[in-house]
């Protein structure tokens, strides 16, 4: 069951649980559901939107730029430590993590992309623009911390972010 809600009454539990992570499901080959700590709600070319940022080297990003869609999943008191290990450290493109980690997925509302009980408060979003980052228009500081040049080609923490902008289409809580 879904209780639909207007998710300007949740922006402040969106900026606190961002602190310690939520999720960005997609739902490509399979579905898949990564921890993002970094995003936005807010409203572009007047329409509601939510922002997420994605390296080059995640699973999620191919599923995303294939699809177009993605729903964000929010935890209403703080994230399940299991959940952040699992879909924050491992890759759907090594195991399921809808099966490692027992998630409980709901019904889509109006894109293809489920969300996750455990995590009630859900944002279904439609891609509208994606932009992947100019490292050399980022502030140096900035780009050293997360971006070293140093940093080993396949080491995933030094690769640019691509921006996603998507467009919120459906906003709800699930309910057990
Ligand atoms: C607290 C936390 C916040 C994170 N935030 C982001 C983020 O905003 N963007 C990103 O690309 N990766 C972020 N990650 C890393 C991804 O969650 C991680 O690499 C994940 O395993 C990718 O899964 P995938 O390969 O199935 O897409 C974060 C991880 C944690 C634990």
């Amino acid at each position: 069951m879904i209780e639909k809600v207007n998710i300007e009454n949740y922006a402040e539990l969106i900026q606190k649980e961002l602190k310690t992570g939520i999720l960005l499901n997609t739902n490509g080959d399979k579905f898949d559901s990564m921890v993002i700590g970094w995003g936005h709600l807010g409203i572009l070319w007047s329409r509601p939107t939510f922002v997420v940022y994605v390296r080059e080297s995640r699973y999620t990003k191919s599923q995303l730029d294939r699809t177009g869609e993605f729903t964000v999943s929010v935890p209403l008191s703080g994230p399940i430590p299991e959940f952040t290990r699992i879909l924050g450290t491992l890759s759907g493109r090594d195991i399921d993590k809808v099966k490692e980690a027992g998630l409980t997925l709901c019904e889509p509302q109006m894109n293809s992309t489920p969300g996750i009980a455990e995590y009630p408060l859900t944002i279904e979003c439609k891609v509208l623009y994606s932009q992947k980052e100019e490292l050399a228009l980022i502030p140096e500081d900035i780009r050293n911390r997360f971006y070293p040049e140093n940093g080993e080609p396949s080491d995933s923490s030094c690769d640019p972010h691509t921006m996603y902008v998507g467009e919120i289409v459906s906003t709800y809580l699930i309910k057990n």
